[in-house]
């Protein structure tokens, strides 16, 4: 068969062949390893993917889209399935502040945290919130995403996360990373607000989300759920709102006090519940009732200097599908490289690099609500794969500090070649 692309001589292929859902318990550490294989490529879809001879022998492409991976490794490209790209400016001085001692919710109280990043969204043209975030997402892919979930959440009225969804959208249609939006109008109260919390909480259920739902490409709804945040019952509120309105749900639960979070997840049936870092046994027993993505977010415990992390084992073992963001946002995760993340899932959180690559891609699809063709290489599911210059995928938890990517595919195009980029 004649087809656009042909790579060969991988000494492994990760191609996380298997049921069409996210993956707990054992499935976790499947990766469906070819030794010495090829992948091949037409259109936008993966066409055959097997032993080197037999992809050679079975397929045909110009000599120059015929390309030795030269013992490397060809793997999904990984989903990112939270962050929060699309912000102006950025807050070094909140990260010395901590280096001295102070806490993220301190910080947050004094005026600081997502509060100021609002104050500087709402004050910075397109343009320059465009350029910004264009930059951090050219780093990503360089270190191997293709697709990211990204949310609102630094406009905070109508008009500005309107704002925000839209430059997400803009985004979308000129990177080659594709983006999932996101609707976090519930990330904070804004200053206006801070007296009048339930006022807020209406402004946000029933003037932003219907003109979300009509006028954006949002898939999902997503509130912070925490103490000095959006209570639980704030936040069910808005989340019942979202769901009758037909978005997915995802919160924010647990990162720094049980409030209820990860019972209200599994309750509603979210898409994932994320960060997940104090859960109790009763949240887990919810999520895994309520098949509720865990998305865990280990920069985020690492960049606000803590140490204790989410408890993926128990997780997994209780039969929680378990997927890996960067959380990437200026104030507790200035994080855009998914193999970071890797790494502290494995060394913080005890993960094998087996369990950590399947979480960012497979069930990190599946938390972004694309994983019916994404996050794993099979014949008919899209072309969005990357090839690393390293021997073995575990090269990506061990081998750190810069990128692995040698070339990287999305939607059948090659869209980097080291050197271009990061
Ligand atoms: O996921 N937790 C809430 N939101 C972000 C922090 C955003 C910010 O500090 O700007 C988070 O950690
Ligand atoms: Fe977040």
């Amino acid at each position: 068969m004649n087809v656009d692309w042909i790579v060969h001589n991988a000494r492994e292929v990760v191609t996380l062949a298997g049921p069409a859902r996210p993956r707990s318990g054992s499935e976790q550490g499947e990766l469906g390893l070819i030794e010495d294989g090829a992948i091949a490529v037409k259109g936008d879809r993966i066409v055959a993917i097997g032993p080197s001879g037999e992809i050679l022998r079975d397929h045909v492409t110009a000599p120059e889209h015929c390309l030795d991976a030269e013992g490397g490794v060809v793997l999904p490209g990984f989903v990112d399935p939270h962050t929060h790209l699309v912000f102006a400016g950025t807050r070094e001085r909140e990260f010395a502040m901590r280096c001295a001692g102070q806490s993220y919710l301190e910080i947050a109280a004094a005026g600081g945290g997502i509060r100021s990043s609002v104050r500087a969204f709402r004050s910075a043209s397109d343009d320059d919130i465009l350029r910004q975030s264009r930059r951090r997402l050219d780093r990503m892919l360089a270190f191997g995403t293709t697709t990211a979930e990204v949310k609102s959440g630094y406009g905070l009225d109508s008009e500005q996360e309107l704002r925000a969804l839209r430059l997400i959208e803009q985004l979308d249609r000129e990177h080659p990373v594709d983006l999932v939006s996101t609707f976090l109008g519930a990330h904070e109260f804004p200053d206006e607000y801070r007296e009048d919390r339930a006022a807020y909480v209406e402004l946000v259920a029933e003037k932003m989300l219907p003109r979300v739902a009509a006028e954006t490409q949002a898939r999902f709804c997503d509130v912070f759920c925490e103490q000095g945040v959006f209570d639980r019952d704030e936040t069910e509120t808005i989340l019942r709102a979202a769901q009758r309105l037909g978005l997915g749900l995802k919160v924010h639960a647990d990162e720094f006090a049980p409030i209820g979070g990860a019972e209200l997840a599994g309750e509603l049936r979210a898409i994932s519940a994320d960060h997940l870092l104090v859960t109790t046994d009763a949240g887990r027993r919810a999520l895994r009732d309520g098949g509720v993505i865990a998305v865990l977010l280990p920069g985020t415990c690492f960049s606000l200097g803590k140490h204790a992390y989410a408890n993926a084992r128990k997780m997994i073992e209780e039969g929680i599908p378990v997927a890996l963001g960067t959380d990437c946002n200026p104030g507790s995760s200035m994080v855009d490289s998914m193999p970071l993340v890797l790494a502290l899932a494995c060394l913080e959180m005890g993960l094998s690099p087996a369990e950590v690559v399947t979480g960012a891609t497979v069930n990190a699809a599946f938390a972004t609500g694309v994983g019916a063709d994404r996050g794993r290489l099979e014949p008919g599911l899209r072309a969005d794969f990357q090839v690393l210059a390293a021997p073995s995928y575990i090269s990506l938890v061990y081998h750190l500090g810069g990128s692995h990517v040698r070339w990287v595919w999305k939607d059948g195009r090659r869209v980097l070649s080291a050197g271009d980029a990061a």
